[in-house]
């Protein structure tokens, strides 16, 4: 089987190793959260994940070859998150690949993480066809791209503040919730009544494509200040809230779409498991005639099934790291790897 991409992903809080074989598709994929860890401390520590990726690299390296039936002698090439990312983070999955890649005499690639993100869902079957816009909601970035097809991007809009991710999780951490705030935030909202607390659209009110969210957070923490505390109200500001940030995603990705004149969406990112998110989506998407795609759930966060893909695509077109250096780019324009 000596034909497999290894890929692998430490860019932030999830260690994660993946194999992928140019027929058969995607054959093994492992990863290890890091959220227990980090739990107690309100967010990311960026000094712990490094050193719990570095303890958890060979043991998945393991597990990723027993699932596929496979020995190291099969691996072709390797893929790893090159950035944008923790620097620290970024560093342990690069030099693993680079001291693999050494071992083995195999090339290497680094990986642009969001563009990972973006070609996650052609891991699916069908797999959205070219070109389409691309939704990124996660804890980092918040990013709208007319794909025209793999490497051609254009940035249509960004966050000018906070990602959404970032905005669920600091007003769930204000309402008392753990970390990760964004799906405790849900959780909560369920019980709540949207309606109670009036929270604007940001910047859906003039023409263009980049988000704001940090006025709705300023927002939740002066409505917060100003009601009892009562569990209720939590669920009723965690609902508003919900509410406006996914409404503000939905617009923005139908206006997208009307722009490019493009049929297809594709939603990646940790917030895709929000499930408003999913149904808003699909019913405003589907009235106007217009598809919406996710990648597998497992597959909307942060993975190395994605890193494996975009590696054995980038190694087809014929690229490859050109010097043994570790080399990342914690700050990485998707742009750049734009043709
Ligand atoms: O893509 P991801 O795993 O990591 C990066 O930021 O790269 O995204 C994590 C983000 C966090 O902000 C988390 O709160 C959010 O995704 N998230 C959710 C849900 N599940 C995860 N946000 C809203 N609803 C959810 N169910
Ligand atoms: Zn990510």
């Amino acid at each position: 089987m000596s034909q497999l991409t290894l890929g692998i992903e430490t860019s932030c809080d999830e260690t994660a190793l993946a194999l992928y074989h140019p027929q058969r598709g995607l054959i093994a994929h492992q990863l290890d959260s890091q959220v227990a860890l980090h739990t107690q401390y309100g967010g990311v520590v960026p000094e712990l994940a490094s050193r719990n990726h570095v303890a958890k690299m060979l043991p998945l390296l393991t597990a990723t070859l027993q699932q596929a039936n496979c020995s190291l002698h099969d691996i072709k090439q390797i893929a790893y998150t090159k950035g944008p990312g923790l620097v620290g983070a970024l560093l342990v999955g690069a030099a693993f690949a680079k001291g693999l890649g050494f071992a083995l005499q195999v090339p290497t690639l680094g990986v642009h993480h969001l563009e990972a993100h973006l070609l996650a869902t052609m891991l699916e079957k069908p797999a959205p066809a070219f070109p389409f816009c691309a939704l990124l909601v996660s804890g980092g970035h918040t990013l709208l791209v007319a794909v025209k097809e793999l490497g051609q991007y254009e940035i249509l809009g960004e966050t000018l503040d906070d990602a959404a991710g970032e905005a669920l999780d600091k007003t769930a951490k204000l309402l008392g919730l753990p970390y990760p705030g964004g799906p405790a935030l849900e959780q909560l909202a369920r019980q709540g009544n949207a309606q109670r607390f009036v929270f604007p659209r940001p910047m859906t009110d003039r023409p263009g494509l980049d988000f704001s969210f940090s006025g709705l957070k300023t927002l939740a923490v002066y409505t917060l200040a100003k009601e009892q505390p009562t569990q209720q109200t939590k669920a009723d500001l965690a609902a508003a809230f919900q509410a406006a940030v996914m409404d503000t995603l939905v617009l923005k990705a139908k206006r997208a779409l009307q722009h490019t004149g493009y049929q297809r969406l594709i939603v990646a990112g940790g917030v895709t498991a929000n499930q408003l998110l999913r149904t808003s989506m699909q019913t405003t998407l589907s009235a106007q005639g217009k598809e919406v795609f996710y990648p597998h759930s497992s597959f909307c966060t942060d993975n190395a099934a994605m890193v494996a893909y975009t590696g054995y695509q980038r190694f087809l077109r014929k690229e490859q790291d050109t010097s043994l250096a570790i080399e990342v780019l914690p700050r990485w324009e998707l742009t750049a790897v734009a043709a």
